[in-house]
């Protein structure tokens, strides 16, 4: 496959900003415009905010690339997942020339990133089973389809995406796929981490803001060919991701075990929410492989309301396409899930 000829032309041609800490981050530093002094904030004297943080993100790859064996070279971290996103439609499509296929429902961040980026979306309906429905998206493809996107376990349908079609779409797609694995540590089945390798054109996207717990400190990070991450620090802006963000980072990885006892008790609420919620009568509700269970009942926006006048907010999904009644609530506390399946039990 020829990765070259999917990224715009002007991206590769693209000669990157060059900044002051791309080449020195020691020395006498009188160079980017600093406060030499130090900074307000003593507490983070070992951080040295006072001075840009490191463009390369090197101390986070080699973190991420030791915990998951990964290479650095194939890790690139982005504010947040997001603006990964945003940043493959920026590098692969042309504005108002290509498109992109977003299965529904899914999150809805691939198609408000396509549509501010003026990238036309085709819509394919995920099967029954809320599964790819691999026939119709290659009936959608064209010459100017540049990416698929695909979220294993699917948000709001809770569901992780059958191997083979991930890897049926790869090997026959002459573009970009990416698959957003932000709730995969919650999934038993295997993520697609080990394929990464076999396909070029794949993108694994990934977050610290769902099971590691720090949506607060916006880090996501992509897997990919090194080509790829080449061209996304290229394109980023020079300091994005801030150095107490990065402190964070490297102390959860090193803390990764916290993480993996949090996925334990949430897979054990959510197996003991989704018991109670079999128990209702007129609630129909949907396999989970996330931290997360979408639900369907009669009167979705009555229950919603009368959920949110009780200030226990969740998630109406009901206007998403094949989620008609369907409500998705997040798995939280043992309280918390208390709370709501009481609260549910008085409505319903
Ligand atoms: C499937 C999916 N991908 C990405 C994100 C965004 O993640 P981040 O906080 O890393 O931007 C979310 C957030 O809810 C999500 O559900």
């Amino acid at each position: 496959m020829n990765l070259e000829k999917l990224v715009r032309e002007n991206i590769l041609k693209l000669k990157p900003y060059s900044s002051a800490r791309s080449k020195y981050q020691s020395g006498i530093l009188l160079d980017a415009n600093e406060n030499s002094i130090g900074s307000v904030l003593l507490d983070y004297e070992e951080l040295q905010l006072n001075r840009y943080p490191d463009p390369f993100q090197l101390s986070i790859r080699k973190s991420l690339g030791n915990y998951l064996s990964v290479d650095i070279k194939k890790i690139f971290f982005g504010v947040g997942s997001d603006e990964i996103i945003d940043l493959l439609i920026r590098i692969f499509c042309n504005p108002g020339i290509d498109n992109v296929i977003i299965p529904q429902p899914t999150y809805g961040m691939y198609e408000v990133q396509s549509d501010i980026n003026n990238i036309s979306v085709r819509k394919v309906l995920l099967t029954n089973d809320f599964q790819i429905d691999t026939e119709s998206i290659f009936a959608q493809i064209d010459d100017s389809t540049k990416m698929i996107f695909l979220c294993s376990p699917n948000n709001p349908t809770g569901n992780i995406l059958d191997r083979e079609d991930i890897v049926k779409l790869a090997g026959n797609f002459e573009g970009i796929i990416v698959i957003d694995e932000a709730y995969i540590d919650f999934a038993a089945d295997k993520s697609s981490i080990d394929i990464v390798e076999n396909f070029p054109n794949l993108i694994l996207l990934r977050t610290f803001s769902k099971a590691w717990g720090l949506a607060g400190i916006r880090a996501g990070y992509c897997i990919a060919n090194e080509f790829i991450i080449d061209i996304l620090f290229k394109v980023k802006a020079p300091y994005s991701i801030n150095k107490l963000t990065m402190d964070a980072i490297n102390t959860a990885i090193q803390k990764a075990q916290v993480k993996d006892d949090f996925v334990n008790s949430i897979i054990a609420e959510r197996e003991k929410l989704v018991m109670r919620l079999n128990q209702f009568e007129y609630v129909q509700v949907f396999n989970s492989d996330a931290n997360f269970i979408l639900f369907k009942c009669s009167n979705a926006d009555e229950v919603f309301t009368k959920l949110t006048a009780r200030n226990i907010i969740i998630r109406n999904r009901s206007t998403q396409p094949m989620l008609a009644e369907c409500l998705r609530v997040s798995v939280g506390t043992e309280k918390e899930n208390e709370l709501f399946i009481e609260a549910l039990e008085e409505i319903l």
